[in-house]
């Protein structure tokens, strides 16, 4: 290759014959490895093997980071097994002609050093990291279905050792400079203006490479393997289910069966990751990696950034949405009916911070941002407005009212209403085009999807500006049209009744979550309802079963008027013990009915079919996201238009067709089907 063909990396070399290689892909505003980018590398590392420098430094010229990672795209691409082998054998060979230059290596990172960008840092002989809070290093490969493939395992072990590189691998965590550097990792941690020159006093004078400790490699002896290997599947099978998660264990077998032998581990984590990568689960995690991003490019836009959110009702969801917002480096006011809600907020939201920000100084500078203001002073200041009072069309109204005067013209109004459509409410208002859902669900700190409700009348650009506001709260908008329960709630609701008559019905309460976790669920469904509250299950059925055809069961009704609300009372389906179920195991002699998983993924799934006949969402893909990041719904599958569409439109529809037949109409095959059924 000549010069003028290098179009991804950028080759500087300095009067000390030090190399300095710096990548910044073209086409793109983050650095990924993709194959032509790899292939670049090549040649420049064939030619510095020619002309020996002095040392060699990679560095990034992107502004957010190092190397994000492989090119995710092109995973989904490979023909077969034999393809990706291909693919994976040429970042070996890249890697190795690294590793085997005659002079230091150093990688020199700020901001992302993710996965195969990772894998390219360990292959250097020192690795040096910006100590700022955006720095974040990690193999996060299992995420996606598969671990570290371009020689990652067998560098990770041999400079971290195997518990902290396993560790790593194996929970696909994220590392600040400084625990990567503590962990081994990587070797120094300094601050960004002194990058440079720790790079250069590293090139002048490179120390020593300090070995592990005797125990950590005693650790790989082949007598200790096969107890740490047990050990480990047991740990990870709490987690993750072979039959649907193969790659973390393929990673332990790896380790145990080939640690001995480099060249054979290496050649041996190419074969497995050719295996994984084109296995149904990883293609299916690829899948859901890229809905991710789908549904962060929706907010992509200039709306400008609010300056100041207030927020009105402090109660188990407001107060948790301001907390988040003065998290994310909003300026948040939080405004109710009453002080003791307030003060509570503020506890909570110290406990929240304390927790994901832990060092003082920074706790209190988002401590700052948030204000108590009972009366709403602030409502005039406001960009946004987040309503979360109680679920009642009225008060809601009347709130409306009472506020719309005091606000900026500009100002957004948003409820977080979880069955109200919003035509209900915009009555109440002079400009109802200002009024969009921003739907959170709880708890806010965990869940990543927003439901961005578009009523009759709201206006486009302040869809607009919900989405991006949802962005910029790290939060995945998904734009939903008004009708009730919008779409996760409508999808979820007849799968928890569904679990409620099986109940009723005199199924075990653990053997019907079980079969749920077996499909892939994170948590059962009568868990699940007792998690959110048997009285919030109950309202939202009530006000589904007005338009939809939903009976609500009589036990439900009943738990809620004894006043057992699950999880929060301590006793609803289940008794909890320090805030967790108490799972009682059915006889020996029971056998539960062969349909249950049948009965309670079909009513989701055909619930998704009726959502998209009545344009809740814009299309599958969208109904697929919502379902997987609003529910929890078994990633490995795909979503659960993925999931019909892979066992097959015709058989799903006959399933229901039968269970139709064994247990009446709440399974009739929704008229949506017709479509997929002359399509396939
Ligand atoms: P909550 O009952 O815990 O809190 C409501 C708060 O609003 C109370 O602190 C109350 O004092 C305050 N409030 C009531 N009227 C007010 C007024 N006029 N001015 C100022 N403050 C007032 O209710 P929760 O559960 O937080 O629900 C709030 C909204 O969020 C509802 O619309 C609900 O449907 C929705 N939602 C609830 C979810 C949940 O899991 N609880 C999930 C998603 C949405």
């Amino acid at each position: 290759m000549s010069d003028a063909e290098f179009k991804y990396w950028k080759i500087e070399q300095d009067e000390e014959n030090f190399v300095w290689l710096h990548l910044d892909r073209a086409d793109a505003s983050t650095n990924t490895l993709s194959a032509e980018v790899l292939l670049e590398l090549e040649s420049h590392l064939q030619q510095l093997h020619r002309q020996s420098p002095r040392g060699l430094v990679l560095l990034s010229d992107k502004e957010n980071g190092f190397i994000a990672g492989a090119d995710i795209n092109e995973f989904g691409q490979f023909k077969d097994q034999h393809a990706a082998l291909e693919a994976i054998h040429r970042g070996h060979r890249i890697f190795n002609l690294l590793e085997s230059l005659n002079c230091p290596t150093i990688a020199l990172i700020h901001g992302y050093c993710l996965g195969g960008g990772m894998e390219l840092a360990l292959a250097c002989q020192y690795r040096i990291a910006d100590d700022d809070s955006k720095t974040c290093l990690g193999l996060p490969e299992v995420r996606l279905g598969i671990h570290p493939g371009f020689g990652g395992t067998v560098r990770a072990i041999e400079v971290a050792g195997v518990l902290t590189a396993l560790n790593v691998m194996l929970t696909g965590r994220s590392l600040s400079a400084k625990a990567a550097c503590k962990m081994r990792l990587i070797d120094y941690a300094v601050p960004k203006r002194h990058l440079k020159n720790a790079a250069y006093s590293l090139l002048r004078h490179p120390p020593e490479k300090k070995s592990l400790p005797f125990w950590l490699t005693w650790l790989n002896h082949r007598l200790i393997r096969p107890w740490l290997a047990k050990y480990m599947v047991y740990t990870v099978s709490k987690k993750a289910n072979r039959a649907h998660y193969p790659a973390p264990y393929a990673l332990i077998d790896l380790w145990e069966k080939y640690v001995d032998d480099r060249t054979t581990m290496l050649h041996e984590e190419a074969v497995s990751v050719a295996k994984l990568i084109t296995g149904k689960t990883a293609q299916n995690l690829i899948r859901v990696f890229n809905l991710q991003e789908s549904l962060k490019d929706l907010a992509k836009t200039d709306a400008a950034r609010p300056r100041h959110v207030h927020v009105i009702g402090g109660g188990v969801m407001g107060g948790d949405i301001a907390a988040w917002c003065a998290l994310q480096g909003f300026n948040v006011s939080i405004q109710d009916n009453r002080h003791e809600t307030i003060a509570r907020v503020m506890k909570t939201a110290y406990g929240l911070f304390k927790k994901r920000l832990k060092h003082p100084r920074i706790i209190k500078t988002s401590l700052d941002k948030l204000m108590p203001d009972q009366p709403g002073y602030n409502l005039s200041r406001a960009d946004i407005v987040i309503e979360a009072i109680f679920e009642d069309p009225d008060v809601k109204r009347e709130l409306f009212r009472k506020i719309e005067p005091q606000l900026k013209d500009t100002a957004l109004i948003c409820t977080n209403t979880s069955s109200i459509p919003l035509e209900d409410l915009t009555e109440a208002l002079d400009k109802p085009e200002r009024l969009v859902g921003l739907h959170f669900f709880n708890p806010v700190a965990k869940m990543p999807l927003i439901e961005i409700v578009k009523g009759k009348h709201s206006s486009d650009e302040n869809v607009i500006r919900a989405s991006a506001f949802a962005k910029a709260i790290s939060r995945l908008p998904l734009p939903v049209s008004s009708s009730p329960g919008f779409l996760v709630n409508r999808v979820l609701m007849p799968y928890l009744i569904e679990a409620v008559i099986l109940a009723e019905d005199g199924v075990p309460l653990k053997v019907i979550d079980d079969e749920a976790v077996n499909f892939g669920m994170p948590m059962g469904p009568i868990e699940l309802a007792d998690t959110v509250g048997l009285d919030i299950c109950l309202k939202v059925a009530e006000i589904l079963s007005q338009s939809l055809d939903i009976d609500v069961p009589d036990i439900l009704k009943e738990l809620v008027e004894r006043g057992t609300l699950g999880k929060k009372t301590g006793k609803g389906f289940y008794t909890f013990k320090k805030g967790k179920p108490v799972k009682m195991q059915a006889d020996k002699d029971y056998t539960p009915p062969v349909d249950i998983q049948e009965r309670l993924i079909l009513r989701m799934v055909n619930e998704v079919v009726a959502c998209l006949r009545d344009n809740v969402v814009e299309n599958e893909e969208l109904a697929d996201a919502g379902i997987i990041f609003g529910t929890g719904f078994a990633p490995f599958r795909g979503g659960p238009m993925h999931y019909v569409h892979e066992r097959g439109e015709q058989q799903v529809y006959k399933m229901l067709e039968k269970l139709q037949q064994r247990y009446g109409k709440r399974f009739q095959p929704d008229p949506g089907w017709q479509q997929w059924l002359k399509e396939a």
